[in-house]
């Protein structure tokens, strides 16, 4: 079966490889220079236009596009492809000045003063009005220019506005999807603590000068702004649709920020796009390997596996991160490639070029201070950007992973603003990356979704600290699991309904009970350094043995219907359930019912892996620190292995022999793989 998406835009049938370029710092002599660069680095795309709204509309009314022709043209002449990027990022002093009300309100209810970047109110009239103009006037101008080929829209939303307009429009998303006053009150939980509403203007968002208590309010704002970010963006997108409907938009996205629920922007953009900063050589590379592979992972899912953009990444250090830590020779093709082999049919970066000034001019780019081509990054991303060309063929593949992990937005919200059961964050990101690296190490590729998307297509859905079910989520995985799915599930699931009302009648609320066989009584939270320790029985069908650590959390739980394949160890919980199994229809579910240490991970998803013969990307054994990863078009196999160790591992392929797209060299049996190496195996 061909399993082939259409590149980004027909007019570039290629990997694209670049990045944010701000013409508008400099003067022309210097974009003759850039083209020149670009063309010894092996670039073909450039991001234009993100912050330039100053330059193309120096005073209010008055459009300067001159500059920007010139360089798009230029970009064309030499080959190269223009993200071309709406401006709403950053506004021009003037606007500020005169229209005060574009600026963002804090929780606090200041209106922030002119300043820095991404402060502008999504509500206030005259930013509307102004953007669509300016966008409308781009749209208009280049969309028959050769270059363009994706709009940028914007530039990493986030953050919210607590100004009359916005608080209004609060009320009326209220409004409509209460419909009732009592309704809402009854929702929220507003009888604790006097807080019960009479009327719809006493609404305000959360504060820390107002109400943070009520969670039904706390998690609708964040609703809200989700949404309100959302009709921002459309209406950004709006004129450009009017002018270049064939042209591809997408907003920059930033992995796990929580600020922006990105599954219900998804929709609304044609690719997915993300801004990828892990701090290399900081501490464990390998668990930041797998971290990172799982922040690339949601990316590809979020559009149900279409290729993605790795819109921005660093070719050296950033300014921000702790240190400035240079990436290591290789790594900077091996942290690129990692992203094209999980799904990215891009590699581009923040930034071309250096500035000579202000708070980026120490950030890494692809040209340096000193200008020249001859320095060690330049020539890593010329050398990455040769080997980009040599994989022409793995543009448009995926992959169909076998495995689903659900990590959540709302969930993370909910859970997150509990008070219970231990303060601060309840390490619920860092189990579904732990769990998820017990798959990475393996070779095995999954799937990161969110609890509203189709499971039937799995074998394997895993779904760690559950604690929020929206309506219907409860059905759909016992559906999932009749018709032969394997269901995995943890301690502290089933908890709260979409509303954050706590499910009354035994934990997991719902059908989850009845699914997974058994009732959560009580859950213990441990201190930090407290830890218990599960013990197994003799499980045939999993064939795990000996104890694993327990830490954080234990669930105390009552089998009800469902086999019990490991125990506690010690407290007065000895004996007492650890781990469950229970047949449901033709499938099976599992509960996990404490925070267990990695080996247990690695040992239990590695048995159910083997017990349903899970899509692995190659057969073999990988050593620590090596990855492997598929991308296919149904036909052709695309295997990257990927040494993140400091040092040279060896490899056995077996019997099979490969070629490596990157060398051309063929390789069978034992092979070494130097320090940061990545093969591309066909
Ligand atoms: C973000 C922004 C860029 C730049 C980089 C620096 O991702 O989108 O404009 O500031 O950070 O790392
Ligand atoms: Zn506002």
């Amino acid at each position: 079966m061909k399993d082939h998406y259409p590149p980004l835009n027909p007019k570039a049938p290629v990997f694209l490889h670049g990045g944010d370029y701000n013409p508008d710092q400099w003067t022309p002599d210097v974009w003759e220079e850039d083209m020149r660069l670009m063309k010894l680095a092996h670039c073909n795309a450039m991001s234009v236009g993100i912050f330039a709204w100053a330059a193309l509309e120096p005073t209010e009314g008055s459009f300067d596009f001159s500059w920007l022709d010139r360089v798009m043209d230029l970009i064309a002449e030499n080959n190269g492809y223009a993200v071309l990027a709406t401006p709403s990022g950053a506004r021009p002093a003037w606007l500020a000045r005169t229209y005060p009300q574009v600026l963002r309100v804090r929780p606090d209810r200041q209106r922030n003063l002119f300043g820095r970047r991404h402060n502008h109110c999504p509500s206030s009239p005259v930013y509307r009005e102004k953007t669509r103009t300016i966008n409308a006037k781009l749209a208009e101008r280049y969309q028959d220019h050769p270059a363009l080929i994706v709009w940028h829209i914007s530039n990493e939303y986030s953050g919210e506005c607590h100004c009359n307009l916005c608080r209004a429009a609060f009320r009326r998303w209220l409004m409509e999807k209460y419909e009732s006053l009592d309704v809402l009150n009854q929702t929220w939980w507003t009888a604790f603590w006097s807080h019960t509403y009479s009327d719809w203007g006493e609404i305000d968002p959360p504060s820390e000068i107002g109400e943070t208590s009520v969670h039904g309010l706390n998690l609708d704002w964040k609703r809200f702004v989700t949404d309100m970010t959302i009709d921002f963006m459309r209406h950004e997108i709006a004129p450009l649709r009017d002018h270049t409907p064939d042209v591809p938009v997408t907003t920059n996205f930033m992995g796990t920020f929580p600020g922006l629920n990105y599954w219900k922007m998804a929709p609304h953009i044609d690719v997915i796009s993300w801004d990828s900063y892990p701090n290399w050589h900081a501490g464990d590379d390998v668990r930041l390997a797998s971290d990172t592979a799982f922040v690339h992972d949601i990316n590809r899912s979020l559009k149900d596996g279409k290729p993605f953009m790795l819109m921005e990444s660093v070719p050296s250090a950033t300014n921000w991160q702790p240190a400035a830590k240079v990436k290591r020779p290789g790594m900077h093709a091996l942290s690129s490639l990692q992203a094209v082999a999980h799904g990215s049919d891009t590699v581009q970066y923040f930034q071309w070029r250096k500035s000579r000034g202000s708070a980026e001019k120490f950030h890494g780019a692809v040209v340096d201070h000193v200008g020249h081509e001859k320095t060690r990054v330049f020539q890593e991303v010329a050398k990455l950007g040769r080997q980009l060309e040599r994989l022409q063929d793995v543009v448009g593949t995926t992959v169909r992973p076998d495995v689903a992990l659900i990590y959540d937005w709302e969930n993370n919200w909910a859970m997150n603003d509990a008070q219970g059961p231990r303060r601060g964050d309840k390490g619920y990101l860092d189990l579904c990356k732990r769990t998820y690296r017990a798959f990475w190490q393996q070779g095995i590729p999954v799937d990161i979704i969110d609890m509203d998307q189709d499971f039937s297509r799995y074998k394997l859905l895993v779904a760690p600290m559950l604690y929020m079910i929206r309506r219907g989520v409860d059905q759909r995985i016992a559906e999932f699991v009749e018709g032969g799915g394997t269901f995995v599930c943890t301690y502290w699931s089933g908890i709260v309904d979409e509303n954050d009302l706590v499910f009354l009648n035994g934990w997991p609320g719902g059908k989850l009970r009845e699914v997974l066989g058994l009732w959560a009584e009580e859950i213990d939270a441990l201190y930090e350094g407290d830890t218990n320790a599960i013990v197994f029985g003799d499980d045939e069908a999993l064939g795990l043995s000996g104890e694993y650590q327990a830490r954080d959390y234990c669930d105390l739980v009552h089998a009800e219907g469902a086999i019990v394949l490991a125990t506690y160890k010690e407290d007065f919980y000895a004996g007492r359930p650890a781990l469950t199994r229970n047949a449901y229809g033709s499938g099976e579910a599992y509960y996990i019912t404490s925070n267990n240490d990695d080996d247990f991970l690695t040992a239990f998803y590695g048995a159910l892996a083997g017990k349903l013969d899970l899509l692995r990307s190659i057969n073999i054994a990988l050593p620590h620190g090596v990855s492997a990863q598929l991308r296919s078009d149904g036909e052709r196999r695309y295997v990257f292995i990927m040494n993140f160790n400091a040092a040279p591992v060896q490899l056995d392929l077996g019997d099979q022999a490969y070629t490596d797209l990157l060398s051309g060299d063929e390789f069978t049996g034992e092979v070494e793989l130097a320090a940061y190496a990545v093969k591309v195996l066909n």
